[in-house]
């Protein structure tokens, strides 16, 4: 890294970026942080710019112009777009992968076509252009069974199928009423697993992998796992069923082999990988590889982080992980619960702009942070502006500690139609 501070770019607007903003804006090798667009919560950690996350050209050109030194991307469509070829060709240097390893993210038959290629675990598919080849394979494997939406579809594009009839419609709604368009041209089908859940993130500049810690999402709207798939309405880290010789498990079969064959396919990957796994009875099976941070998991990660990030993200950057993360990272060993706090009819159509109240309810308490995802300001006032609105993010002595703080401030924020799940991190002591 040179000499000077840096001046840092995010790019995106939700509680992802706003953890990272806050955690990059303390580093003491940082000038200035901007976040292309932000949202009000970032803007007190960092100058928010009126750029979409999706106009690279105007990122770039933003970049360029103020010499930032190094531009973080937090949410997929940019990467499956190429803003990192994009920056990289013009000489800027930026985290994330390329557009061709992002594909590990944007086509989920890829993915799983170099997992069965180098022996990575995952569920036993078929990939699909034409719905009565995908109803003979769906009638092979019997029920439950998964089906899945090839390209990117938000987290929406992911059905488990109790029944076989469920599932043939599941088929036509994708390849016959291209429900998802283009990003459902194919179709993954695929066994169904069993098991605990758990992702592992881990920053990677094609030769080192430094895993995070384990983190649990929870992917469905309501309680108890009911309800539609949602991006995420909470997360705790760590994880109790990973323990040490899991942990290298993951590392050993998954990790190592998945960067190792990204580069042997030609699209060497450097960033942060994302692997969603279930722990089946056989051991760490993938369901998915993200291209990114996880939301709301790095909210929760970011608050269990000691060690700056920003040497992490350069060295990533410039392919030096091995020396800046030789000791590994630094972990809080308290742990951490992410509540989102959403907006009525989320994940289908919710109304926007109800003001917000109770916002300063966490004021001088260190280990909880109210990260923005969907806000906005006007007349002066912050108001709702997404599904997902905030992530009430604490830390304690275990996952019940950290969840009865999440849980206290969050009852003293209110907005008209605001819904959250009462049951983040229950599963860790179940
Ligand atoms: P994905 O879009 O692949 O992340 O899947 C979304 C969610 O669907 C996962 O978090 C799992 O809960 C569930 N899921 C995906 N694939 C499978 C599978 N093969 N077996 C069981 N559940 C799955
Ligand atoms: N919370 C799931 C994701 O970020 O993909």
């Amino acid at each position: 890294m040179k000499g000077n501070k840096l001046k840092i770019l995010i790019v995106g607007g939700g509680g992802r970026e706003h953890s990272l903003a806050w955690k990059i804006a303390q580093s003491p090798l940082v000038e200035k942080v901007f976040c292309a667009p932000g949202n009000p919560g970032i803007a007190q950690v960092a100058e928010c710019i009126d750029i979409s996350a999706e106009d690279i050209g105007a990122l770039y050109n933003f970049a360029f112009k103020h010499h930032i030194d190094l531009t973080v991307v937090g949410p997929e469509d940019p990467l499956s777009a190429g803003v990192v070829d994009k920056f990289e060709k013009g000489g800027l240097k930026i985290f994330g992968p390329s557009k061709r390893a992002a594909m590990i993210e944007g086509s989920k038959s890829f993915a799983k076509n170099i997992m069965r290629k180098h022996g990575i675990p995952t569920a036993d598919f078929k990939v699909f252009d034409e719905p009565s080849m995908a109803k003979k394979y769906v009638s092979s494997l019997g029920t439950p069974v998964v089906i899945k939406a090839d390209g990117l579809t938000r987290g929406k594009g992911t059905y488990v199928c109790k029944t076989e009839e469920d599932a043939f419609q599941k088929v036509d709604l994708i390849l016959r009423d291209k429900f998802f368009r283009e990003a459902g041209d194919h179709i993954v089908v695929e066994e169904y697993l069993t098991g605990e859940e758990v992702s592992i993130l881990a920053l990677t500049d094609g030769k080192t992998i430094v895993p995070l810690e384990s983190v649990q999402d929870h992917k469905t709207a309501y309680d108890g796992d009911k309800g539609p798939n949602t991006g995420g309405m909470g997360a705790y880290s760590p994880v109790p069923i990973i323990n040490r010789e899991l942990y290298y498990r993951i590392e050993r079969e998954i990790l190592v082999p998945i960067v190792h064959a990204m580069k042997k396919e030609n699209s060497p990957y450097k960033g942060v990988l994302y692997a969603g796994l279930m722990i089946t009875s056989e051991g760490p099976k993938v369901l998915e590889f993200n291209a990114r941070f996880g939301d709301p998991e790095t909210q929760a990660l970011i608050m269990r982080l000691k060690c700056d990030l920003v040497p992490l993200l350069y060295a990533t950057v410039e392919e030096s992980l091995d020396k800046s993360a030789s000791g590994g990272l630094d972990w809080d060993e308290r742990a951490s619960v992410c509540v989102v706090m959403a907006s009525k009819g989320y994940p289908e159509k919710y109304e926007k702009w109800k003001e917000i109240h109770g916002l300063e309810s966490q004021k001088g308490q260190d280990d909880v942070q109210i990260f923005h995802a969907g806000t906005t300001l006007k007349h002066g006032k912050i108001v709702t502006d997404g599904g997902r609105v905030l992530g009430v993010t604490a830390l304690g002595k275990d996952i019940r500690e950290a969840q009865k703080r999440a849980y206290e401030v969050i009852r003293q924020i209110s907005f008209d139609g605001a819904f959250f799940r009462t049951d983040i991190g229950a599963k860790a002591f179940a």
